[in-house]
This record gives C-alpha cells, sequence and structure tokens, in this order.
C-alpha cells in the first residue's frame, strides 16, 4: 500500500488500513463485573477514562496516583463513578496489597512530561523505571498470574527513519523521559519471558479528549489550545507542518480492554495510532472551524529548548494490534475535537 500517498489524506480522510476486518468490540467484550482491577496513574488523562469505563463494566476499580509532577491528575476526574481511590507514590507505598486479588493491572503511573523529564531525570528514571520494578517485584509476590497493560509511548523512537513507524523500527530516545519509558517497558517485557506474566504494551501515539491536562501545554499541545478556545482566546501553533495520529480517549480505553481480554496479545508490544495523518496546521484548522466564531490561531517557530526534543512527523503502523484484536478507532477526529469541546465547556474551571 502507498500509506506515504494517503498520509496526507488529512483530517477527513479514510481509514489508512481499509483492508483489515472491523469486529464488533462489544460481541467479543469480556464480562468484567466482579473483577478487581487496579489502575495506577488512575487519577490522571487516560488512567481515569479508563476507570470510569471499567467501573461502567461492573469491575471493582482500585485507582492508585500519587497526584505527582503537575502531570494530569484531578480528582475531578473520578467524579461520578464508583472507583476506589488510592492516593500514593508507587516509589514509596507497599505495593503487594493493591495487587493482591486483582485480575488485571492496567499500569499507566509515569512522569510524562518531556521537559520535566529533561530538566530532572532521576526523578524521572525514578518512576518510569525504578518504580517499574518495584511494583513488578511487588506483583511476582502478590498477583504471580495478573495481566498486566502497560502504558508505553511511541517517543522513544525518536526522530522517525521512515513512516509510518512500525515496532520493528529502531529505538533511539530523543530525550531522558524517552529512554526512562523504554527502560520501563523492556522490565515489563523481560517479567514475561522469564516469569511468563501475561503483560501486553501499548506504545500509544498523542491521545486526546475529555479529563485531559487543559490547564497549559504540559501534557498535550491540544489541551492548550482547548482552553484557549474555550476562553474566547488565540492559540499558538508551533511549526505547523508536523503530521501527527491523534487517538480519541474512548478509543485508547478501548485498546486497553482490548488487550487485556485478548491472550493472543499477551507477551507483545504494540504500536497504537489513531486518526488519519494530519498537519498541526490541519488539525488548528479544524479546532477553529468546530470552536465557534471566536476561535483563531497564530503560528510560530517552535522554541529552542523544544526543537533539540522534538521528533518531526510521527503516524503509527497499527496493523499488528488491529490483526490481533480487530481495533479500530471508532472516534473521527471531527467527533473527537468536537466531544472535547463540549466536554470541557461546562467544566473549564475544574481543569483550570
Ligand atoms: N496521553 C498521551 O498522549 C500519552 C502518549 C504516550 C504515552 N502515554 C502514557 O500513558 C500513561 C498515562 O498518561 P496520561 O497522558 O494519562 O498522563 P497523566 O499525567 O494524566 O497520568 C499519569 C498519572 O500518573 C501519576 N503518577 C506519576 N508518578 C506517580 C507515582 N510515583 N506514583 C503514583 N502515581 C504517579 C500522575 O499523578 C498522573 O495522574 C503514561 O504512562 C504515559 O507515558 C500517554
Amino acid at each position: 500500500m502507498d500509506y506515504q500517498g494517503s498520509a496526507l489524506i488529512g483530517v477527513q480522510g479514510q481509514s489508512p488500513w481499509p483492508s483489515l476486518p472491523v469486529v464488533d468490540l462489544e460481541d467479543n467484550a469480556m464480562d468484567w463485573r466482579g473483577r478487581k482491577v487496579l489502575v495506577t496513574g488512575g487519577a490522571g488523562f487516560l488512567g481515569s477514562n479508563l476507570c470510569h469505563a471499567l467501573a461502567g463494566r461492573g469491575a471493582r476499580v482500585v485507582a492508585l496516583d500519587g497526584f505527582l509532577f503537575g502531570g494530569g491528575a484531578n480528582a475531578a476526574n473520578l467524579d461520578g463513578a464508583d472507583i476506589e481511590l488510592v492516593r500514593a507514590d508507587i516509589r514509596e507505598v507497599d505495593l503487594r496489597p493493591l495487587c493482591e486479588g486483582a485480575d488485571v493491572i492496567f499500569n499507566l503511573a509515569a512522569q510524562t512530561s518531556h521537559m520535566g523529564g529533561q530538566r530532572d531525570p532521576l526523578a524521572d528514571i525514578a518512576v518510569n523505571a525504578v518504580a517499574q520494578v518495584r511494583l513488578i517485584q511487588a506483583a511476582r509476590e502478590a498477583a504471580p498470574d495478573t495481566v498486566v497493560v502497560h502504558a508505553s509511548t511511541r517517543q522513544f523512537y525518536g526522530r522517525p527513519l521512515h513512516l509510518p513507524v512500525n515496532e520493528e523500527h529502531p529505538v533511539n530516545p530523543p530525550d531522558a523521559n524517552g529512554v526512562s519509558k523504554f527502560a520501563g517497558e523492556q522490565y515489563w517485557m523481560i517479567e514475561h519471558r522469564t516469569m511468563n506474566r501475561p503483560v501486553v504494551s501499548l506504545r500509544l501515539t498523542n491521545c486526546y479528549g475529555p479529563r485531559l491536562r487543559i490547564r497549559d501545554a504540559r501534557q498535550a499541545f491540544l489541551g492548550i489550545w482547548i482552553r484557549a478556545v474555550l476562553e474566547g482566546r488565540p492559540f499558538e501553533v508551533w511549526g505547523g507542518e508536523q503530521l501527527r495520529d491523534l487517538t480519541y480517549v474512548d478509543d485508547v480505553t478501548d485498546a486497553f480492554l482490548l488487550a487485556a481480554e485478548t491472550p493472543a496479545c499477551h507477551g507483545r508490544i504494540f504500536n497504537l495510532g489513531g486518526s488519519p495523518p494530519a498537519s498541526l496546521k490541519q488539525l488548528a484548522d479544524l479546532v477553529v472551524q468546530l470552536g465557534g466564531p471566536d476561535a483563531s490561531y497564530t503560528t510560530r517557530e517552535f522554541p529552542a529548548d523544544r526543537v533539540r526534543i522534538d521528533i518531526g512527523s510521527y503516524y503509527a503502523d497499527d496493523r499488528a494490534f488491529r490483526a490481533a484484536t480487530g481495533w479500530a478507532p471508532r472516534v473521527s477526529l471531527e467527533d473527537g475535537i468536537q466531544r472535547s469541546l463540549e466536554w470541557f465547556r461546562p467544566r473549564l474551571a475544574m481543569y483550570l
């Protein structure tokens, strides 16, 4: 397939993988009722959305979160669902009682800021790698057979040598956070190989949607764009030509559930992509189109400190995950941005 050609189909385009079968996920869904599930990073952006989905399916959900590093943690993220929140730091807390009896551990706790990792690489690696080993050891004692789905990242591929990027692409971390996230993932995969634990690692691309941190640009450029639009201010686009394949959070949640539910995934690493690749400028145009009459943006050069760790254009080849699970993104970019704006509009004050 001439993917390079279809890369520029833009935000309204078709799926880049049209020939793959689309499976009705509901038909294959596992019965989560009564199952104990531990979600580390559970008060953060992706973790809290996952907690809501699991609670909605009747699981007994424990969200472990230290509310650290100015990340996505927000107590409001867990509002409205029956979720037990344990406020604790995975570097220090006794993790064994939390793991005990868990059917699945969704492991999303991380120091996620790239600039934060550059400023304080010791704290970064303490959470993203050393504390992962703590969790591995605790789970080995308390929950040796429990399935683990680990949140990994496309970041450590670095500046892509080719597009799209599949799982065979060389690893070349552009920053400290890329090194620590790669180390954390690899410790989990070693646990699979040596202890036979069912582990799945999902290398995520840029994700967005409800419960994203929108206060600033720490979590995602789209967060600060959404805030500016809702406050009636122009937002800034840095560069503009870089391609991204954003994943809407509900599609990320589906992927985590499927990864846990599908034995064929266990022991494997998968890229997870999303919508067809679009440039930052195309994304900005779409946000303006959906954001109402006052929405607008300006463009500027990438700040110098970010250029050094920028990965340029990226989009994933995630055919392996699609083939293993039948997953495909169900929310278009247009719908996802619309839904995000609508979700944040009445809740803006809680997220500033
Ligand atoms: N959101 C994305 O676009 C994206 C992209 C690639 C990878 N990921 C990965 O997905 C996972 C979740 O990311 P997110 O976007 O939801 O980020 P997030 O910051 O919203 O969530 C991470 C959570 O981990 C918590 N945490 C950090 N250190 C901790 C510690 N020592 N003890 C306990 N809790 C701690 C934070 O308080 C935060 O709530 C991370 O592992 C991240 O690397 C996310």
